[in-house]
């Protein structure tokens, strides 16, 4: 189990600090942080801001297909409104990351990656200006932490990753992967899905077998030529 106070040790990000401070001022952030912290985002990534919206929806559903399915055991420990709000605000440390390595167009080198693997301490870090609750620090703080122990920025392993996080980070790369970046051209969810199950050691592959059940009318041969929104069209007809 990972100490929360271990968020308070890790690296500052004092431009973070200064954005959150002005919001603070600016807004009512107690009864609508999670909207405000995106708008910060907002002004300083759009893309990452739409990727924060998305991935807070895919966690949602994620959660609610968890609920909903009738060989999950751990329905108990799933909390909808802290998946939203965790699954939201999962890389809002990315304010921390210079611009120049955020929006790269190419490939990171690895003292840049370095960099960009501090975003879930900074996540952490400034959530926790607005919410001490534990598990939704210990969620954002562990969004990139993968089964086999090879994530960051702790290496947990399987059970030591918070159950949030493990259901985060399905959420993360199915919308990262889905998604136009500069980097690279969005792949269909059929396409998606498929790099999905070959990422050996990344997933709980319990969570990710009912996520992929719930993605299966996204994914029939008929709407993957229709991967553009017509879909939710042609579902409605
Ligand atoms: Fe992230």
């Amino acid at each position: 189990m990972i100490n929360p106070e271990r968020i308070d040790r890790s690296s500052t990000c004092a431009g973070a600090e200064l954005k959150m401070t002005e919001l603070l001022n600016m807004t009512n952030i107690l009864k609508n942080y999670d909207h405000c912290l995106i708008s910060a985002l907002e002004k300083y990534d759009f893309i990452s801001a739409v990727h924060s919206v998305n991935t807070g929806i895919e966690t949602t559903n994620l959660g609610k297909a968890l609920l909903n399915s009738p060989n999950y055991p751990y329905k108990d420990k799933i909390d909808l409104n802290k998946l939203k709000i965790a699954g939201t605000l999962h890389d809002i440390g990315k304010i921390c990351i210079p611009t120049e390595i955020l929006t790269s167009k190419n490939k990171l080198s690895e003292a840049e990656f370095a960099i960009m693997r501090h975003h879930p301490i900074y996540s952490a870090k400034i959530l926790k200006q607005f919410s001490p609750d534990p598990d939704l620090l210990m969620a954002v703080l562990a969004h990139h932490e993968k089964i086999d122990g090879s994530g960051y920025p702790n290496h947990l392993k399987k059970n030591e990753i918070p159950l949030m996080a493990q259901i985060i980070t399905i959420a993360d790369v199915y919308d990262a992967l889905t998604s136009d970046r500069p980097y690279q051209a969005k792949k269909t969810p059929a396409e998606s899905i498929s790099i999905m199950k070959n990422m050996e050691g990344h997933f709980n592959d319990e969570i990710l077998k009912i996520f992929i059940e719930s993605k299966k009318p996204l994914i029939s041969p008929a709407q993957s030529l229709l991967d553009n929104g017509r879909t939710q069209s042609l579902l409605a007809l």
